[in-house]
């Protein structure tokens, strides 16, 4: 798995390298989206996670409509502010993804999709604005919710979420080996004083992990709460339910991912949904795949280039994966 959301803090890469760009957000593979996404005049695109609004920007360059989901308000303001120049070409709206069907419906927007995106995880403004509570290396409220408006903070979690459940978290969503070992330090130290700030917390998983490698012995923990709060993967499988339905035919869905549990989601949708043939054991011959919907376009998903990765490290661990739906009678 990979930790560079937190290892990449832009707060800690300005030190590294002053080229490091700052701002709300860097888009990451901007170029490869544009190439395979094709947008065009009279096209309409659904951006799910708008953020800093770099991609759509690019979409909208090109001549597309885009309606932009968030479900952070400061990113929408961001966007809004970004965006505004193109008019009525873009729409912005505070929703999850997991609910763009609905949005859409709302909208009264009844045409296909000529093609949708999703960026998924957190934006560097978020990981690096210490009163959002993501950020292990700034001191701030404990909160981690991408939503503003709703859910449990990272707080509520470790202050009441059985010592049972949190070693769960810690092991599925971070990988962390020692998940017992901080969980119960956590449930011995909520006794005393609940947990309120991302220092408080850093400090106890600090006493369990030594440090040994560069990177922070919080960083798996901080990141297992930071999913299990915005129910990242829940969202990201309820996004792929949703969305291929709400596209046109011909219409191109890309998603990059930052972490592997995110991208093992992603490729076996894309490749369970792109195969024509299914071949069981236990059946005599091959049988043509009754849920196949799209044509693969990228049997390996798409890196960032080394220019871009010097430019912006935390380009390093996107992977950016594309499929084609196809018409309904291939
Ligand atoms: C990596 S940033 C996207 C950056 C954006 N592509 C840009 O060019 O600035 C991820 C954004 O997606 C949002 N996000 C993450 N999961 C989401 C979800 N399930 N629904 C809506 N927004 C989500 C976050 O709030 C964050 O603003």
């Amino acid at each position: 798995m990979n930790f560079l959301d937190y290892e990449d803090l832009p707060g800690l890469t300005l030190e590294k390298a002053d080229n490091t760009p700052r701002g709300y957000h860097v888009p990451v593979l901007v170029d490869e989206v544009v190439a395979l996404l094709r947008p065009a005049p009279g096209m309409l695109f659904l951006d799910g996670t708008v953020g800093g609004g770099g991609h759509s920007e690019r979409l909208l360059e090109h001549g597309a409509e885009v309606i932009g989901l968030d479900q952070d308000t400061d990113a929408l303001a961001e966007a809004g502010r970004k965006l505004a120049r193109f008019g009525d070409r873009i729409r912005l709206v505070e929703s999850n993804f997991r609910d763009a069907a609905r949005v859409l419906e709302e909208l009264g927007e009844r045409r296909g999709l000529g093609g949708a995106l999703l960026d998924v995880g957190v934006s560097s403004h978020q990981l690096d604005e210490a009163s959002r509570g993501f950020a292990l290396m700034k001191d701030g409220p404990l909160d981690m919710r991408m939503s503003q408006q709703t859910g449990s903070s990272a707080a509520d979690l470790v202050n009441t979420l059985p010592v049972a459940e949190l070693v769960r978290i810690f092991r599925e969503f971070g990988e962390e080996p020692r998940a017992a070992q901080v969980a119960s330090r956590i449930a011995a130290l909520r006794t005393q004083h609940p947990f309120e700030t991302t220092f408080d917390l850093a400090a106890a998983v600090s006493s369990v992990i030594p440090k040994t490698s560069g990177r922070h012995p919080a960083t798996r923990v901080f990141q297992a709460l930071r999913i299990a709060v915005n129910d990242e993967l829940g969202a990201l499988r309820d996004g792929l339910k949703e969305i291929p339905a709400l596209l046109a035919p011909g219409a191109r869905f890309g998603i990059i991912t930052f972490h592997s549990l995110e991208d093992r989601i992603v490729k076996h949708f894309f490749r369970d949904r792109s195969q024509e043939w299914i071949d069981r054991p236990e059946w005599p011959e091959p049988r043509r795949n009754p849920d196949r919907l799209f044509r693969l376009l990228t049997p390996h998903p798409i890196d960032a280039s080394v220019d871009e990765i010097r430019i912006n490290p935390r380009s390093r661990s996107a992977k950016l994966r594309v499929v084609e739906k196809l018409a309904d009678n291939q």
